[in-house]
């Protein structure tokens, strides 16, 4: 896996390679970094990166703890019932990518709403495609009033520090990048993860101490992998990976779910271990120059988010049987459709 996704002249990311393979035209390229190759997304990624360093990010600390808190407040003044994914885990990274990308306040339910039926892909490529471009056609709005009056987000840093080199376009494409790459994802991790806290009492206690949490964070991170595939990548040479045969022209998928139940990763990998140290990292943000941009942002929202949950409602479960919660049917995003909960004691 490794080998495929840190390769890179063996594959090519590029949008115009594989769209016809998949029944779809080159304009419907969504721009950013997931479908363009190096010299474009060298170009691209850098001017991106300082936006990422862990002392730009800082800064966001208090604004997470303050959208977390203000999720808590609000489900803790409800009837006793919740849906987590509505009104916890989908709120704070959109609020967070809203605030990272300078957004204003007025726009951000409008904001959250064009996000949401990106992933699914129950009505085919074609009907996300058309809700990606919704969305960078709003965000074209967004960068035009931004070039009048740059803020301080990262797209009036963007326009200060790149703003002749970088056009509208391709401004929108980063901006829809950064929010298609860091809402759905975080919203499925926050989700899934407290599912996973709820049905787990010895690790929700761990959690609500403080004990361990950046550990228990990266292992829910490898259990989970909610991109349960990298962008795809076209092979560029005839090659042979494994046992496979891959002809130059291919389309190869790259399975990061399937690579992180390796036993490489430590025994019983199934299981979810909140001791698990294992040798090498898992591969939920990717590997190779894709790497997941917002890894740092995630883990923030991640390691802020579920302990403040599991203090505030220490006695919170879910409010139907395993077996009745649904599960997006297809999305390259892994997730649940909506999680309700029964809160108990607020404390
Ligand atoms: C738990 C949350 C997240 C997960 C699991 C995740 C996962 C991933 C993965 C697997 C890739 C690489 C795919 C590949 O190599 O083909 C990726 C790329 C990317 N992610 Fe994330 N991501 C998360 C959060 C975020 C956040 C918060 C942001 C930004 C705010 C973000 C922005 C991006 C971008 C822009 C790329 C494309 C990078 C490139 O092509 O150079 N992601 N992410």
């Amino acid at each position: 896996m490794r080998r495929v996704l840190g390769s890179v002249d063996g594959y090519s990311n590029d949008f115009g390679k594989f769209a016809g393979r998949i029944g779809l035209g080159v304009g419907q390229d969504p721009g950013g970094l997931g479908f363009a190759d190096p010299p474009v997304h060298t170009r691209l990624r850098k001017a991106l990166t300082p936006e990422f360093t862990m002392r730009r990010l800082a800064r966001l600390q208090p604004r997470i703890d303050a959208i977390v808190a203000g999720r808590l407040d609000a489900m803790a003044a409800g009837d006793g019932t919740a849906d987590l994914w509505h009104d916890f885990a989908l709120p704070i990274p959109a609020l967070t990518i809203c605030e990272l990308l300078g957004v204003p306040y007025a726009d951000r339910d409008y904001f959250q709403q064009l996000s949401t039926s990106r992933f699914d892909l129950g009505g085919g490529a074609g009907v996300s495609l058309d809700a990606i471009g919704t969305s960078l056609s709003y965000l074209g709005g967004l960068i035009t009033e931004q070039r009048r009056h740059p803020g301080d987000g990262l797209l009036g840093s963007l326009i200060r520090a790149h703003g002749d080199e970088i056009d509208d376009r391709e401004l929108a494409g980063l901006a829809d990048g950064v929010l298609t790459g860091g809402l759905e994802t975080s919203a499925s991790m926050l989700a899934l993860g407290a599912l996973v806290l709820m049905t787990n009492p010895a690790m929700a206690g761990r959690m609500r101490d403080g004990d361990g949490v950046d550990q228990m964070v990266e292992e829910l991170l490898r259990y989970l992998t909610v991109v349960q595939v990298a962008f795809p990548r076209v092979a560029i040479h005839d090659v042979r990976v494994g046992d496979a045969d891959i002809r130059a022209g291919d389309v190869v998928m790259c399975s990061l779910s399937g690579a992180d139940r390796d036993v490489l990763l430590g025994a019983d990998p199934h299981r979810i271990d909140p001791s698990r140290t294992p040798d090498r990292s898992h591969l939920a943000f990717g590997y190779g120059i894709h790497r997941c941009i917002g890894a740092e942002l995630a883990r923030m929202e991640l390691r802020t988010a579920y302990p403040a949950l599991v203090r505030r409602f220490p006695a919170m479960s879910p409010a139907v049987p395993p077996t009745e919660l649904t599960f997006r049917p297809a999305s390259i995003v892994f997730g649940l459709e909506s999680l309700p909960v029964t809160l108990g004691e607020a404390a």
